[in-house]
């Protein structure tokens, strides 16, 4: 049997260059962008490649040469001292940070007391106050951090991940952050993030911090040629082969998003012999596997919905795939759902942080937030195969 060790379709975010897939372009826009001198807020839907993108660029032989990079992952962090926790953390961290300030110049900043920063209700920075971190862990100040980088012989770009969680911050984190990032002329910032609305508001309000401070990069879907190619290449790579067609297949079942894609490929790999061939049907056998090893969770997620409105929205969405018009008339009435104000309250529930099981897009149409959520659904009410064929018929249709 094939060994999991040695399967070219990563997860994580830390993908060596060689099974990486495509970004070519994106990698030499992004490096022109920061090159010119402009920082970059990089948006995209979930699970499409951000994250992975950053790291990939940063692993580049040219950026390393050039460049000290970090990567901050701001996900998870409450206040301002979580942010520089985490970014003293990464600081420490990076090779470069060790080549910017020398062994005895880190130790000495170990040693440092931790700056709290005061911000004046308006947002302004007013100041530090110094006092003593309570944590285990060494903190660098802020102002320590930002005060080597643009010291440092080389210019640093710093990414920090999932920016817009700064947003949820009791402190003005925008308008502080902004303080900092304006002076800086030796370090170049990428942002990055999935929630699309917020990261909007941030730069592009003209009242918001960091109005038009940035350059807008939109990171889309891989192509399908491409990925068609990176999956046969990768096959081959391992004495494989894989039909374009079953790789076809599982882009358009999952729009290409490129999570749920390399997850199934994954899969498909594993299950392929040394020598054999991937096929459609073994991209079915690799789905099998992969919801009957989701099973647990998916029937745990569904146990815990609110109520009878709520699993039955959440079932019809998953049937249809898509759907809109769900307080009409005709559907209250097919799907037994009561009136129509209760079932925007199910929605709205259904579409929060807390459940995150539908994502509202256009101005009312709901689809679920996990591909394959929706394919157990549909397993459950024994209309999988039909979902294929609805897939298939999509790029078999294709005239060309
Ligand atoms: N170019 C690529 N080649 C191979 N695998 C990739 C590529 N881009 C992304 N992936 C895979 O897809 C998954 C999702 O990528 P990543 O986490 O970078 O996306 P993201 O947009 O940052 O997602 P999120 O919105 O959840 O933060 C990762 O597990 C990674 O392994
Ligand atoms: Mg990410």
């Amino acid at each position: 049997m094939a060994s999991n060790a040695l399967n070219p379709f990563f997860s994580g975010i830390n993908i060596p260059d060689k099974y990486f897939c495509d970004r070519v372009s994106e990698t030499k826009s992004i490096l022109e962008t920061l090159e010119n001198g402009s920082n970059i807020v990089m948006k995209s839907p979930r699970r499409i490649g951000k994250s992975s993108l950053i790291k990939h660029i940063f692993s580049q032989k040219e950026v390393k040469k050039k460049y000290n990079t970090f990567f901050v992952d701001v996900f998870g962090t409450k206040s301002m001292d979580d942010f520089t926790r985490e970014f003293g953390r990464e600081f420490m961290r990076s090779s470069s940070a060790k080549r910017l300030s020398g062994r005895k110049g880190l130790l000495r900043m170990m040693q440092n007391p931790y700056a709290q920063i005061n911000v004046s209700p308006d947002g302004a920075l007013s100041g530090f106050r110094v006092g003593l971190d309570g944590g285990v862990s060494p903190v660098v100040s802020l102002p320590k951090i930002m005060e080597t980088l643009e010291k440092s012989r080389k210019p640093n770009i710093v990414a920090f991940d999932e920016f817009q969680t700064i947003q949820e911050y009791p402190e003005k984190a925008a308008a502080i952050l902004r303080g900092y990032i304006q002076q800086m002329n030796n370090t170049r910032f990428i942002f990055a993030g999935s929630s699309r609305h917020m990261l909007n508001r941030m730069f592009e309000q003209y009242n918001e911090p960091f109005y038009h401070s940035s350059s807008s990069f939109n990171l889309g879907l891989i192509s399908v040629d491409a990925y068609v190619q990176y999956c046969r290449e990768m096959f081959e790579l391992f004495r494989k082969q894989i039909d374009s067609e079953a790789v076809s297949f599982v882009y358009e079942l999952f729009s290409g998003i490129t999570y749920d894609m390399q997850k199934v490929m994954h899969e498909t790999f594993f299950l392929t012999r040394r020598k054999g061939i991937a096929t459609i049907s073994t991209v079915k056998d690799a789905l099998a596997e992969i919801l009957s090893s989701y099973d647990q969770d998916f029937r745990a997620a569904f146990d815990q919905l609110q109520n009878q409105r709520e699993k039955n929205l959440l079932v019809y969405v998953a049937l249809q795939g898509q759907a809109s018009g769900l307080t009409s008339a005709a559907t209250l009435k097919r799907f037994n759902l009561d009136n129509a104000s209760a079932v925007q309250n199910a929605l709205k529930h259904l579409c929060s942080d807390e459940s995150n099981l539908l994502v509202k897009f256009g101005k009312a149409s709901y689809k679920l937030n996990d591909k394959f959520f929706e394919l157990w659904i549909a397993d459950q009410y024994g209309i999988l195969e039909s979902k294929y064929n609805a897939a298939l018929s999509q790029f078999k249709g294709d005239p060309e």
